[in-house]
This record gives C-alpha cells, structure tokens and sequence, in this order.
C-alpha cells in the first residue's frame, strides 16, 4: 500500500508524516490487520541524498534548467520506485510527496501541461502510483507564517508562486479522484489536530483496504487450487 503525503511548502507534511507513522507502530488494533501489511516505511520524494542536493539545488553552485530539473526529479523517482517502493508494496508505505507534486510544481516551472507530465511519471515510477493522498489544505498566509524561518525559501517562491500551486493542488485533487482515494485534510489547525484527523483517516483507509485485499488474495489463491 502506498500513501502519499501532499500539499504546499508549510503545510505540515513531513512533522504529521512522522508522528503518524510512530502511532501506527505502536497501535495494537493494527494486529487485527488479515492481509501482508506489517511494516510502515517512511520515506520522501526526492529520495536519493545525492539528487536530492543537486535538485533542490540547496547550495546555489549548479546551474540547471528546469526541464533539467523536472527530469532530475525523475530519475530520482525510478531509483525510489527501484529501492523503496516495490519492495515494500505489501507493507505500508508513507511518503513525502510524490506524482501530485511534481504535477503541481514543474507545471509551472516548465509549463508542461499534466497529462505530459504525467506521461513521463508513468515512465519513471513504471506505473506505480500512490493508491491514496492525502491532500493537505492549507491558507498561503498560515504557510507562510510556518516558513517565515526558511530565510532564502521567499527569494525562490514568491506570494503568485503560492496562487498558482493551491490552483493547481485543487485541479490535482479533481483529476487523481479519478483514480485513487483522495483524502482532504483541514491543515490550518494546531499540530495535534491535524494529526488526530489523518490519522482517523489513514487508519479506517489502512483497515478497508486490507479487507478488500486479503479477500481478493483468498479468492485469487482458492481459484488456483486444482479441483
Ligand atoms: P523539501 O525540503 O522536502 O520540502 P517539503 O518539506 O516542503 O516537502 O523539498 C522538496 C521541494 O521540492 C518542495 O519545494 C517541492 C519540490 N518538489 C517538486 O518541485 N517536484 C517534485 O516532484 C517533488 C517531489 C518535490
């Protein structure tokens, strides 16, 4: 199972992430669990530590287009999908970010409409897509409140920068409804709010999904039995 973590800078993502992943740990209701799903694996987007620092281009020393950029997210992609995702896929897998920013983000970096940004996804994640998001809504004010010690975070995105990507969250809530569960959570409230809330979510998405699941893997199974 994979969920994906999504929302503008400062809405919270990565400090929920963590809290809700410790929770699952420890939640002994989880044992109740029929199907394959044991571990929770944290993770994010982009993963690699190396990638990671030429793409978020940290230190300013690397001049890189965006189209650059956009593809380097990619290949940073194919090595999470290779290492992390498909081998955990039968666990519980919980990442920062994922498909849905790089539609919202390099959309207006590059200008690339989604259907083509989503074609080239395809390619990289090789057809492994989250099979939940949680969207995580946040005022560009609170956001910004929350970054206000990110010094230079300002000087890249500006207040339009933050228009355009809530626009683009919203038409991404429409169209990944089309085929995954998506799942709004108010994130302008405190912390402890906001985790209560997704997990209140994660769990009862955790516990349907493993229903449905383990009952197609019996029936799968039962149908191979010789007769
Ligand atoms: P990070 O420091 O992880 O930010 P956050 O804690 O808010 O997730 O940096 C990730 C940045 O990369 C963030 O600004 C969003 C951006 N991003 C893209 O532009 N495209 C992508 O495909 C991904 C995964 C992230």
């Amino acid at each position: 199972m994979f969920i994906s973590f999504e929302g503008i800078d400062g809405a919270g993502k990565s400090t929920v992430l963590k809290k809700i992943a410790e929770r699952l740990r420890h939640d002994k209701t989880m044992d109740g669990c029929r199907g394959l799903l044991k571990n929770i694996i944290e993770t994010r987007e982009p993963y690699s530590p190396n990638l990671r620092r030429v793409i978020l281009d940290a230190d300013n020393k690397t001049r890189i287009t965006e189209l650059a950029r956009f593809f380097l997210y990619q290949a940073d992609r194919h090595m999470h999908v290779q290492d992390v995702i498909k081998p955990n896929i039968d666990d519980i897998i919980l990442v920062d970010r994922g498909p849905v920013s790089t539609m919202a983000y390099q959309n207006i970096t590059t200008l690339l409409d989604f259907d083509t940004i989503s074609d080239v996804i395809s390619v990289a994640n090789e057809g492994i897509w989250p099979d939940c998001y949680i969207f995580f809504n946040v005022n560009r004010e609170v956001a910004q409140k929350r970054l206000a010690d990110e010094k230079d975070f300002f000087d890249k995105k500006n207040a339009d920068f933050f228009e355009l990507l809530i626009e683009n969250y919203e038409l991404l809530k429409i169209r990944m409804k089309k085929t995954a569960t998506v799942i709004e959570i108010d994130a302008n409230l405190s912390e402890e709010a906001v985790i209560d809330k997704v997990y209140y979510e994660i769990y009862r998405y955790i516990i349907t999904y493993d229903l449905i699941n383990s009952d197609a893997r019996i029936l799968k199974n039962s149908s191979q039995l010789p007769v």
